[in-house]
């Protein structure tokens, strides 16, 4: 029997990361997971019960009372929720609440992204790209999306990613990182199109 197709997409915020999941998904036939969803969706529950953020425990008990209603919430791209459900995404009972529920939805095969989708959640993906960008083009990026519905200045959109880059890259349960076997997708000076072309170029070239 062939082992399912999994494709693990991790990077920072705004690297692109979404949309050539998105694509690359679409392309296999492939079912997607933003993972960021359910971390986002753990913010949002936080943020309207008023629970402490940093109470692990107590937040870790939200996360295990989760359910897929919560993603369907307009509210989880709000500017600030990304910011609190990178403090909720770092503490461990947290993480481990979620884990199964991604394992469970990439059976059968799919596409993966968030940050330890190569490194924790499928360490056997068949195929795994580290998406990234340099930090003012991700916030320039991510300014342009946000500014449509919010008051929001580039200064504290940047200073947000770089926060959040700090926060995922140095906690110390599952932290973001490049998984030693993952392909390294720089987008900073690509168009959309350029980086799903070159994801896809990367993909088949390890599928073989
Ligand atoms: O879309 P953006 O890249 O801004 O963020 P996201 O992917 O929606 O993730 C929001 C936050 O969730 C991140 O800053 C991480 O702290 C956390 N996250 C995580 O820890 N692990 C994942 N697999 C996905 C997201």
């Amino acid at each position: 029997m062939t082992a399912p197709l999994t494709i693990a997409i991790d990077g920072p915020a705004a690297s692109g990361k979404g949309t050539i999941s998105r694509r690359v998904a679409a392309h296999y036939g492939l079912r997607h997971l933003d993972t960021g969803l359910l971390y986002r969706g753990v913010a949002a529950l936080v943020r309207e019960r008023g629970v402490d953020a940093q109470d692990a425990e107590a937040v870790g008990a939200i996360a295990a009372g989760m359910n897929e209603a919560v993603l369907a919430r307009s509210d989880l791209r709000d500017g600030g929720i990304g910011n609190i459900a990178s403090v909720v995404a770092s503490h461990p009972p947290v993480r481990a609440a979620l884990l199964q529920w991604q394992r469970d939805f990439a059976q059968g095969g799919a596409v993966l992204d968030g940050r330890d989708i190569g490194t924790v959640v499928l360490p056997d993906a068949s195929a795994k790209l580290f998406v990234t960008a340099d930090a003012d083009v991700r916030a320039a990026r991510r300014w342009r999306e946000l500014s449509k519905t919010e008051d929001i200045s580039y200064r504290r959109v940047l200073d947000d990613i770089e926060e959040r880059d700090r926060r995922d890259s140095g906690r110390s349960t599952a932290p973001m990182s490049h998984a030693a076997d993952a392909d390294l997708l720089d987008t900073s000076e690509m168009t959309i199109e350029d980086a799903v072309t070159e994801a896809l170029r990367l993909i088949e070239s390890r599928l073989g």
